[in-house]
């Protein structure tokens, strides 16, 4: 995460741009001290994502308790005959493309010749990550260009670009980790900054029974708890405090009636933090809880909810066999 370094990147066909520096570590501090500090405290989960967050994720998406990844991928890698996008010169923008790995799967199903008129734009807040997948997929595919743009496209949505026929990609169900009104402040920025003619693709975990839910966020290996408390550590980095990961659990259920797993650093002692001198220290009671996500499930209802708020056409819904996660295309109105 470069909130600091101002950093443009040039190799081949690939450019890197980084745009988190106009948010700057100043921003970012306040942000996560306001959660801190709050009656009840949460980190943003924004912040897992530092080089080690994003490894951890990368071993998350390989368990066997955790099938998001693995189904829809399933479902990226066969869709594309059956949707009707027109891949010529288009620009497909990837908000949150991490390693790269499902827009392969898309890309894989195009004939060389469209492959050579697109342009990938993949948008993430970790700049280390866009490098290492962007000189792995010009390897593979020989694209028009990659543009890689390091930002936080919540607050960033302004910088992505604005050339050609635009279609956008929001796959993992990473939406799912905003509140329901930020998700549809989003989905409506979102829509706003679409033309006519702009595609979006979403992914989307549905709901579905519990103990599937449940098992998913608390793998037996504890990679999950890792990938939890690691981001005690980005805070550590990021705000010069002093977290020790061993002072806390990791805790995830599901909450039925918001149909989301929520998570939790519940602390294991009594313990007062500094962040840097400048602020009061923080206090934690012993079995204090620190929110760290949100991860919202969706019903069909919320399908209909976002084709609203964005004023799309839903034009298709993939799934798999056990309806466990959907592939949404809409097209802009
Ligand atoms: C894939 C980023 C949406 O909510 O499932 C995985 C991240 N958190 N295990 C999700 C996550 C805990 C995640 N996203």
């Amino acid at each position: 995460m470069n909130y600091i370094e101002e950093q443009i990147i040039s190799i081949g066909k690939i450019r890197i741009e980084n745009h988190l520096t106009n948010i700057g570590i100043e921003m970012v501090k306040k942000e996560i001290i306001k959660g801190l500090y709050a009656p009840e405290k949460y980190i943003s989960s924004k912040f897992f994502y530092n080089e080690t967050g994003s490894k951890l994720f990368e071993q998350i998406t390989q368990l066997d308790e955790y099938y998001p990844t693995r189904t829809e991928k399933s479902i990226l890698s066969t869709f594309v005959n059956d949707a009707d996008i027109d891949f010529q010169n288009v620009s497909i923008i990837e908000l949150g493309s991490g390693d790269s790995s499902k827009i392969k799967l898309l890309l894989k199903q195009i004939s060389p010749v469209q492959l050579k008129s697109i342009r990938y734009f993949p948008v993430d807040i970790s700049q280390s990550t866009i490098l290492k997948s962007s000189l792995e997929l010009i390897k593979e595919f020989d694209l028009k260009s990659i543009t890689g743009i390091v930002a936080d496209f919540i607050l960033q949505l302004k910088v992505l670009p604005k050339t050609g026929r635009r279609l956008f990609c929001f796959f993992g169900s990473t939406i799912g980790n905003l509140t329901k009104t930020e998700q549809h402040a989003f989905i409506s920025a979102l829509g706003d900054e679409m033309q006519s003619g702009d595609g979006f693709l979403l992914g989307m975990d549905r709901v579905k029974d519990i103990s599937v839910l449940e098992n998913a966020y608390n793998d037996k290996k504890g990679v999950t708890a890792a990938f939890n408390k690691n981001i005690l550590n980005v805070v550590n980095t990021l705000c010069d405090a002093n977290f020790n990961t061993d002072d806390f659990e990791h805790l995830a259920f599901y909450n039925k009636a918001e149909n989301r797993i929520e998570m939790y650093l519940k602390a294991l002692k009594e313990m007062d933090i500094t962040i840097n001198s400048v602020f009061d220290t923080i206090h934690l009671n012993k079995g204090e809880k620190i929110h760290t996500e949100n991860s919202h499930k969706f019903t069909d209802k919320d399908v209909k909810a976002i084709e609203e708020y964005g004023n799309f056409n839903l034009k298709n819904i993939f799934t798999d066999k056990n309806k466990w996660f959907n592939l949404l295309y809409f097209t802009k109105k």
